[in-house]
């Protein structure tokens, strides 16, 4: 079974529209909508806002339905003038850069006994790059930092890329990739970009989202008929 989170309530129904036998089990205040896409099962869950959210979503997908792989989709703010809004990221690793430890000797993104930096699965990585080939998308690759903060301010942009050499900002992808660590599972993230995470972010926000929708669902179901 292949679990796919996104992270926002409007990214669920282009994935409904494709999908066929449809099931929707209600867990934990949440939706996650079973059935078949081609031949492949499939979950999918709206993570919401927020770490603790899509830690559950994770949770919940490889313990509850045996999610064997994760394929995480969504947006997020640019921290580097090389990307512009539209542009697709895939994850290679990710960190949660609002953990701060640092009083009790520790760096900041590292939680002791658990670590900082959590990596994408290489295989994933590989099948989206063939992915963009084929749908003549350019797919560029690198860190993401994610935390609870919608990041649109300058001075924390520059501190979060200068700290961890991220490319891109978000709020969900390093809690669901520090789930997957814990349980062995690979996992995927794919982030469009909606912003560039700046004093405009929240303005540009909504008025993206309908539009990048399309095309990130349609990516990610090519790499569930690919898998
Ligand atoms: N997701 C999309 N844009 C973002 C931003 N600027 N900060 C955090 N998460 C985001």
């Amino acid at each position: 079974m292949i679990g796919i989170i996104v992270s926002r309530n409007e990214e669920i129904s282009p994935f409904l529209d494709k999908m066929r036998s449809v099931k929707t089990h209600f867990i934990g205040s949440n939706q996650y909508h079973e059935g078949l896409f081609g031949d492949k099962k499939i979950v999918v869950v709206h993570s919401r806002f927020g770490k603790v959210n899509a830690a559950i979503r994770a949770t919940i997908l490889i313990e509850r339905f045996g999610a064997k792989t994760i394929l995480f989709n969504g947006v997020a703010g640019a921290l580097n003038k090389s990307l512009h809004i539209g542009d697709l990221v895939c994850a290679t690793s990710l960190i949660q850069h609002d953990v701060d430890i640092e009083a009790l000797g520790y760096a900041v993104g590292f939680i002791p006994e658990t670590g900082d930096f959590f990596a994408t699965d290489p295989f994933l990585n590989g099948l989206a790059e063939s992915v963009a080939i084929e749908r003549g998308l350019k797919l560029k690759k690198g860190i993401v930092a994610t935390g609870d903060q919608f990041i649109a301010d300058d001075a924390k942009k520059a501190q979060i890329a200068e700290r961890y050499k991220a490319v891109a900002v978000e709020m969900e992808g390093a809690a669901a990739a520090c789930v997957c660590s814990a349980f062995g599972v690979p996992i995927f993230v794919l982030r469009t970009i909606s912003d560039a995470a700046d004093m405009d972010a929240g303005f540009n926000f909504d008025a993206f989202l309908e539009s990048s929708v399309v095309i990130s669902t349609g990516f990610t179901l090519d790499m569930v008929a690919k898998l």
